[in-house]
């Protein structure tokens, strides 16, 4: 059960959205490699750490935190990287919900019929058209924050298993269908040597950071999300066997979305650069021209919803149940106060791609801006928060107790993982990107 719900949180716009655009932005293949590497190095010791601190402190995340700093006798303002997670669990959500909504007006586009046979210029006109419309993009992203807030007031665990369990194989299945469409009719080696073939000269420190944040966003780390399904994890459960498996899926969604994603990127002339609109331009233009496309891409924007729906539940949980603790009030109420104020915040991300679209801050927008402190900031410091909560500060004998993996070569590996690899590759990566180090371009 939990690994489904943390599947269903791991597996969304991250995978098939965000991946290739973050991938193609950064020039492909080094990306694409250090990215591998953080989510095996970085991202799973994190990964057990965050549901392991979320097993045993067995509350919001807030207040697991500052039960364990008090059994542990530590400081409790440990409580704060509580706060960060949620904090920016909260962030997360208000974009995310934006451009879900957008698989929802990709839905209605292609059941309609409007890709059929369509050109690259049409389905560019199309993308432009849906998200310069401030009306479209506030309703979409109204009606998916009131789907999330519904199932979050109702208490996340009935549904969502069901969910997952038809969603995901349905997901995957669409994914090979795609991939293999591009194989007979995109630029498939060419694509392949893209995202396999690192060229290190095409990675910038930006990059580096960039693959990093998307390691923690794709597996939704140090947002609360992992920590609070921690928490309703049974003791018998092996957290260390979960999250690989959690990690396995999720990087083979990601790997498949790109190998459906660049080969017909290639073959159409577009730029790897497009950044947001990247996935829905080339997955339309793939939809428009196979037989079929017209039922298959509308099931394809269904259950990407639904994918993102399932991450943004995990995304609004940790503040609804920290707003329960501290408030106590019902949980739909404090579901409704925590998806209203993230649906508040979210409105100037829908607004960055239309009326609001002039007004940046370091050549960002409103949308760019939340999207880069959250992923790329507050995500791997909160990661590497956690590691040392978990690595340095919590006794040994409380970690290979929640563990339960004995003390062996495992343990220890996980230990080295989240003690050294994980804080020392975030705090390099920091300081690269401030200068302080240069280690890349
Ligand atoms: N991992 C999700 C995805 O890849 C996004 C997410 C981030 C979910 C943070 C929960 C918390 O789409």
């Amino acid at each position: 059960v939990f690994v489904l719900a943390a599947t269903g949180s791991a597996i969304g716009l991250g995978n098939i959205w965000r991946f290739p655009y973050v991938a193609g932005e950064n020039g492909g293949g080094a990306f694409v490699l250090v990215y591998l590497a953080f989510v095996a190095s970085v991202g799973v010791p994190i990964m057990i750490a965050e549901v392991m601190l979320g097993r045993r402190g067995r509350r919001s995340p807030v207040n697991a935190i500052l039960a364990l700093a008090r059994e542990e006798g530590l400081n409790p303002a440990w409580w704060w990287l509580g706060g960060l997670t949620v904090l920016a669990g909260f962030l997360v959500l208000s974009f995310y919900s934006v451009v879900a909504g957008w698989t929802f007006a990709y839905v209605i586009e292609t059941a309609s019929g409007t890709f059929e046979g369509a050109t690259l210029e049409a389905v560019k006109r199309e993308w432009n058209a849906i998200v310069s419309s401030p009306a479209a993009m506030l309703l979409w992203h109204t009606i998916f924050m009131t789907m999330t807030i519904v199932v979050v007031s109702r208490g996340v665990r009935d549904g969502l298993e069901r969910a997952v369990r038809w969603l995901m194989p349905a997901l995957f299945v669409l994914l090979l269908v795609l991939v293999g469409y591009a194989m007979g009719n995109g630029l498939f080696e060419e694509a392949v040597l893209y995202l396999f073939r690192p060229n290190f000269a095409d990675l910038t420190a930006l990059g580096v950071l960039t693959a990093l944040g998307q390691a923690f966003f794709t597996l939704s780390l140090a947002t609360g999300a992992l920590m609070i399904y921690g928490s309703y994890l049974p003791a018998s459960a092996s957290i260390p066997r979960s999250a690989l498996i959690v990690a396995c899926a999720d990087t083979a969604v990601a790997l498949l979305a790109g190998l459906a994603i660049f080969p017909l990127v290639f073959a159409y002339g577009l730029e790897p650069q497009q950044r947001e609109s990247l996935a829905f331009n080339t997955l339309t233009i793939a939809f428009g021209h196979m037989p079929g496309g017209q039922f298959f891409g509308t099931l394809f924007f269904v259950l990407l919803g639904v994918a993102a729906w399932t991450s943004a539940i995990s995304m609004l949980e940790p503040a609804t149940a920290w707003i329960i603790e501290h408030h106590h009030v019902s949980r739909s109420r404090a579901a409704l106060a925590a998806g209203a104020a993230a649906w508040l915040l979210g409105i100037g991300s829908a607004l960055s791609f239309n009326a609001w679209s002039g007004y940046r801050l370091w050549d960002k927008t409103f949308f760019g801006i939340v999207e880069f402190i959250s992923t790329n900031i507050m995500l791997p410091l909160g990661g590497l928060l956690i590691a040392v909560f978990a690595g340095w500060r919590m006794s040994r004998r409380s970690s290979a107790d929640e563990l339960d993996i004995g003390d062996g070569a495992l343990y220890g590996l996980w230990r080295l993982l989240v003690r050294i690899v994980a804080p020392v590759a975030v705090l390099l990566i920091f300081m690269d990107v401030l200068g302080v180090v240069p280690l890349t371009l």
